[in-house]
């Protein structure tokens, strides 16, 4: 093609929607792509950076998938979902929570709970809305309000408080223009799991402000509290009709390479949410459906099993960064993460997951990339192997001492 001088050049920078602008490249993300680079340069790293279990896919839930893909279910799927999954969607929320759901109606099966998120504040949050998210916590909810137009307001949750969002914080932080209250509990990255009490109060101050909650519920059922199933603020009294569930099968099953995940929420929330879905995925993939299905509807010996796990590298961690002088670690009752303070070494976090990365070999993320009050501590994944937690301990131990 042939530009006369008076074209302008093509600015990629000044094509890029406003938007964008409000929000980052995931922090989590860099440090795969630094571990990456030290693994081909042939360095040993302990993988403590990625919240994913390190289990295969338990067998009958692949199996299930591989039958439906065999049998030609390769098709569009319905945009709310399989009927067949939405039903056992429908049936273990009414089991987790106690509340009974119509999965045919209440549940959009999703690529990822992600999704369910971004969905869920497309459809929800207007420009200038202000959605409360606690800090630190998953940095996607920041995001996800952003693209949507809204405006994210942090409450900071606090070591001595154990990362729990408190009520009269969050109470603080309300508005005119609050539309929102994000819970994620147990959380991440620091595991911290609401009380009952506080979600109690959390409930009476959405029905106080007319709220919409939206709830992350993904790490529900790992737990190391009474009972198999962390408390839910969908299942206090007045609650369900202004939640929105969000959940998925990456954590419990060890499913995160199938991305899918689900909403739950009233009809009338529903619907809203499907708007969004039919003009974005569309719909997920059919034959993975079947899977998921299976996955939920099956025994559930797999999560036990799972579960157990995980509780057993709690223990070495929590041994373990318990004996380190000079570190502090609250005990995280839920999820497979540690967040331990590590400020007394004299780096901020960044400096810190740096240097034991660069000089030991230990990849953690550094606190600050999940908000602001994270700094001074990092987040340890402990959804790798029982043998590499306990490498990893010895390693942390002596990269600590080095700096002491
Ligand atoms: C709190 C929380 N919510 C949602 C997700 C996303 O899960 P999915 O893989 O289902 O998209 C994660 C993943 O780490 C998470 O930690």
């Amino acid at each position: 093609m042939q530009y006369n001088t008076e074209t302008p050049a093509f600015n990629p920078e000044a094509a890029m929607a406003a938007r964008l602008q409000t929000v980052p490249f995931s922090g989590i993300r860099k440090v795969f792509d630094k571990v990456k680079e030290l693994e081909t340069a042939g360095r040993d790293v302990i993988h403590w950076q990625i919240g994913r279990p390190d289990f295969d896919t338990p067998e009958h839930i692949k199996q299930a998938a591989i039958d439906s893909l065999n049998r030609g279910e390769v098709h569009y799927a319905p945009n709310l979902g399989t009927l067949e999954l939405r039903r056992a969607i429908g049936a273990r929320t009414t089991l987790d929570n106690g509340v009974r759901v119509d999965g045919e109606k209440q549940a959009i099966v999703m690529a990822g709970a992600n999704e369910g998120i971004m969905v869920a504040m497309l459809a929800f949050v207007n420009p200038g809305d202000e959605v409360i998210v606690a800090n630190p916590n998953w940095h996607h909810y920041k995001s996800c309000v952003s693209l949507a137009g809204g405006v994210p307001v942090e409450v900071s949750a606090s070591e001595a408080n154990g990362f729990s969002l408190d009520p009269d914080e969050v109470e603080r932080a309300i508005t005119p223009r609050t539309k929102m209250l994000c819970i994620t509990s147990p959380g991440n990255p620091t595991g911290c799991v609401q009380s009952a009490e506080s979600l109690a109060a959390l409930a009476a101050i959405a029905v106080r402000h007319n709220l919409l909650v939206l709830s992350d519920e993904i790490y529900a059922r790992i737990y190391y509290g009474k009972g198999k199933v962390a408390p839910s603020i969908y299942s206090i009294p007045g609650m369900a009709e202004r939640t929105i569930i969000i959940n998925g099968f990456s954590k419990t099953y060890s499913m995160d390479g199938w991305r899918l995940g689900w909403t739950v929420a009233s009809e009338q929330l529903t619907r809203a949410i499907l708007k969004v879905r039919q003009y974005t995925t569309v719909c997920v993939n059919t034959f993975i459906q079947h899977g998921a299905a299976v996955a939920l509807s099956a025994d559930q010996s797999c999560v036990d099993m799972m579960v157990g796990e995980f509780a057993k590298r709690r223990e070495i961690l929590l041994k373990g960064l318990r004996a380190i002088p000079g570190l502090s670690v609250v005990e995280p009752l839920g999820a497979f993460y540690v967040f331990p303070n590590v400020s007394s070494f004299g780096k901020t976090s960044a400096e810190m997951a740096d240097y034991l990365l660069n000089d030991h070999g230990i990849a953690t993320v550094a606190g600050s990339v999940f908000g602001g009050a994270g700094e001074g501590c990092l987040r340890i994944a402990y959804s790798c192997s029982t043998a590499e937690c306990e490498r990893g301990v010895a390693r942390l131990a002596a990269a600590l001492d080095a700096i002491r």
